[in-house]
């Protein structure tokens, strides 16, 4: 009897000392492994009398069971310290700054982006999407650019395979801007023009939307690439005049350029969905040798720079998406982003703006974590 409360109180001992996982398993194959003592000592009782095993029977399974609960709550514990330690030796302190010559940087397209939604977004327009590939008619026709019009030259595009329109869209099919006879061709979109269409037919009035995104020409020069970016804007509500389209253009401007003098000059012109169209310049002046957007144009070295295109939304466009022209009116305008980066960051030729050049990027690139917000700045070069 005496042993097995000394053996009992030698383990409990012995585990409560192990400092670490390993020597309380050798602790446990000493007690109850195949050689172990309390293994040995429960052997023991198929040669006892049952007299003696009444007695010493539960001792023995008293020991086991202790030495076994020991061994798990001591088992418990040292995993725990050992957990502790990993997370204090492996904790990620995340006001380290990171490592800048790891981190890639923003594309000044892509960042005017960002600009212009921020700017817009204060001013209440959600941002609106379309596709590239656009068909004939949300691309011209319901912009009422007739087959034959001139504007599809102006903005030749890049045509696909004549394809049979999806049967009862609503719309007739025409034949393509190359006078080919048949079902409507797909055509990569020339402008952003064609998400007004999609949002008048989508939603409901009133609406406030910019669209940004890439549109499609064939020209190729130092200030035109097949693929560019544009930006679209379009309101329509009741009552809305040219003074709306003005106001929000000069504050959309001023807040893009971070100049409170940038003046407007709106051009009379002609787009075949608006009406009367307008087309917008920015006056800039020369500050220490460089050309700036903002100042006095009519002073020396000033002048305007045409940046955007604009209008009454024509009432056959707005008739086209099923609304009716005398109760709801609307400005929208056009304007290259790429152009508008250009301006503001000082590029000066547009193709390197699309090669991808390491080089180029890490000159023009932002930091991707500079969010630019109208508060802290919209242009945090
Ligand atoms: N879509 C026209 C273009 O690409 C720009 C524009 C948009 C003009 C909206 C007026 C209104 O040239």
């Amino acid at each position: 009897m005496t042993d097995i409360e000394e053996l009992k109180a030698h383990y409990l001992v012995a585990i409560d000392a192990c400092a670490g996982l390993e020597a309380l398993e050798t602790v446990r194959v000493e007690a109850l492994g195949k050689q172990g003592r309390v293994t040995a000592l429960l052997k023991t009782m198929g040669a006892l009398s049952p007299e003696e095993r009444q007695v010493k029977g539960p001792a023995i399974h008293g020991l086991r069971e202790a030495v076994t609960s020991a061994l798990a709550a001591r088992r418990a514990a040292l995993e725990n310290v050992a957990l502790e330690a990993k997370l204090a030796a492996e904790r990620v302190d995340v006001t380290l700054p990171v490592d800048a010559i790891l981190t890639g940087s923003v594309h000044p397209v892509s960042q005017v982006m960002d600009e212009l939604a921020e700017i817009f977004a204060d001013l209440g327009f959600a941002v609106a999407t379309g596709p590239e590939i656009e068909d004939d008619w949300h691309n011209f026709g319901a912009l009422n650019i007739p087959d034959t019009h001139p504007a599809r030259a102006m903005q030749d595009t890049f045509y696909l395979e004549p394809q049979a329109r999806a049967a009862g869209d609503g719309h007739s099919p025409s034949s393509d801007g190359a006078g080919q006879a048949g079902p409507a061709p797909f055509v990569l979109r020339t402008h952003t023009s064609p998400v007004q269409i999609r949002t008048m037919m989508q939603q409901q009035p009133p609406l406030r939307i910019i669209a940004p995104g890439r549109v499609y020409r064939s020209d190729w020069d130092a200030t035109h690439t097949p693929m560019f970016h544009q930006i679209e804007g379009l309101v329509i509500d009741r009552g809305i005049t040219l003074g709306h389209l003005k106001w929000t253009l000069e504050t959309f401007l001023r807040a893009f350029f971070e100049r409170d003098d940038v003046v407007l000059r709106l051009r009379p012109s002609y787009f075949p969905f608006t009406e009367p169209s307008a087309e917008v310049d920015v006056g800039f002046t020369i500050e220490k040798g460089k050309r700036v957007i903002g100042g006095d144009p009519n002073g020396p070295g000033g002048g305007w720079m045409e940046v955007l295109g604009s209008g009454m939304v024509h009432p056959k466009v707005i008739a086209a998406c099923g609304l009716d022209p005398a109760e709801w009116q609307g400005f929208a305008f056009g304007c290259g982003i790429d152009r508008l980066a250009m301006l503001k960051y000082g590029i000066d030729d547009l193709r390197p703006v699309f090669e991808g050049d390491i080089r180029w990027l890490k000159h023009y690139g932002f930091a991707a974590l500079d969010v630019p917000t109208l508060s802290g700045g919209v242009g945090t070069a």
